[in-house]
């Protein structure tokens, strides 16, 4: 297959923010994991929703609230589209994935008793470790973890000895937040459905690259935030499976969420409206269609042969520097790099790089357990998006050498 090239110089234009200096010096963008930048398409979508058409959705019959209803109910078949799931109602607008997680989590406490078990994978960040300990916490299920290896790749044979008919959900990301790691999540569902389990895939991190088919993957639920992938923070869904999603209970209770209210009794709406509880982040919803419109207009396949490049040539160049350790080196990997220097912390890296005008995060990225597994206090990390370049990847690494002058 013929990939298309990417006018990597054309597609920088449509990033504002790309054009601003930072201490002096050109902004050099590498924190993409933690959030992406917005083209000018998606501010241009929240700016027009805010000049011309801000209103309440599903509850009014006045123009604004029809168009403002028919904008994020359009958004909702794109994000349905751009994901193959079979009905639109099986998607849930959601404030992210930390939200998502935490909605199916609560879901499940009626559905789960002692003795029943969990399966996580060791590399999982907070948002989908929490969520579960604090439902074992309210069943008296156990959490058991799928371990990893030094390359930070599951341990498969480890998975399937743990999975039995005492698992009844499994939960992994697509792509690790922390490593890269693309996980092997087709066999992940399969496995656990041999044995009768649930599974969730955390997909935050793999929708900016990777566009996954979720009716192909017979996943039964996946988590995606908007501002992974060039939309607003705020704002992200929750797919799940029609059978799930009709036996899971409501999340929140309010408006919008019910068919009746009494005092006696309250029935509730249907999907989706049944875990829409309150006005919801209308405008995120509509931006959030702009930009999955955005990033479909490049290509997936495009954004990824040329993060592949990008992380190969940065991978190359980084490991140019004496001392310099990368944690994740698996053999399916997206565009992020965890590293450390020999002797110096972490935080001393970031702080000086940001000094050159370079953003890149340090720290544990909110996935303890992977930090404590190569007993690290940190890593930084350099994450990149399809609007980077080689000349960036070079200030990076320059910026490093000269911290490491300065700091041994
Ligand atoms: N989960 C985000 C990150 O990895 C915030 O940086």
């Amino acid at each position: 297959m013929i990939t298309k090239t990417l006018d990597i110089q054309t597609i920088r234009k449509d990033f504002p923010i790309l054009q601003r200096e930072v201490n002096g010096k050109p902004l050099v963008y590498l924190d993409n994991a933690a959030t992406s930048q917005t083209p000018q398409q998606v501010i241009d979508t929240i700016v027009d929703y805010y000049q011309n058409y801000n209103a309440n959705i599903h509850r009014g019959v006045h123009t604004l609230s029809q168009e403002a209803t028919d904008a994020y109910e359009a958004a909702r078949q794109k994000i349905q589209k751009h994901f193959n799931i079979a009905k639109a109602h099986e998607i849930i607008f959601t404030s992210g994935t930390t939200q998502s997680i935490n909605l199916v989590a609560t879901g499940f406490t009626s559905f789960l008793k002692e003795g029943d078990e969990i399966l996580v994978s060791a590399m999982e960040h907070h948002s989908n470790i929490v969520p579960w300990q604090m439902l074992c916490e309210r069943t008296g299920a156990l959490l058991k973890v799928i371990p990893m290896n030094l390359d930070g790749e599951l341990v498969m044979e480890e998975y399937h000895n743990l999975l039995s008919d005492k698992t009844k959900l499994v939960f992994c990301n697509h792509v690790s937040n922390a490593l890269g790691t693309v996980n092997p999540i087709e066999k992940i569902i399969d496995a656990a459905h041999k044995v009768g389990a649930a599974v969730l895939i955390d997909g935050a991190q793999a929708a900016p690259h990777i566009k996954a088919d979720l009716q192909a993957l017979d996943v039964d639920f996946y988590t995606v935030s908007a501002h992974k992938m060039c939309g607003p923070t705020g704002v992200g869904m929750l797919y799940g499976k029609e059978e799930w999603l009709k036996k899971l209970p409501p999340y929140q209770g309010g408006g919008e969420m019910i068919a009746e209210v009494t005092f006696e009794k309250t029935t509730y709406a249907d999907l989706p409206h049944k875990f829409e509880a309150g006005t919801p982040n209308i405008c995120g919803g509509i931006a959030f269609g702009a930009a999955l419109d955005y990033m479909n207009s490049i290509g997936f396949d495009a954004i990824a042969q040329y993060e592949d490049e990008l992380l190969q040539y940065a991978t190359e160049q980084l490991l140019t520097i004496e001392g310099l350790k990368i944690y994740g080196t698996a053999v399916h990997k997206t565009s992020v790099i965890s590293f450390n220097i020999e002797g110096i912390h972490p935080y001393d890296i970031g702080t000086i790089v940001d000094k050159l005008g370079i953003a890149v995060r340090t720290g544990h990225h909110c996935a303890q357990p992977i930090m404590d597994f190569y007993q690290i206090p940190g890593t930084v990390r350099a994450s990149f998006s399809f609007y980077n370049t080689k000349e960036e990847v070079d200030k990076l690494v320059e910026g490093i050498k000269r911290a490491k002058n300065m700091l041994l």
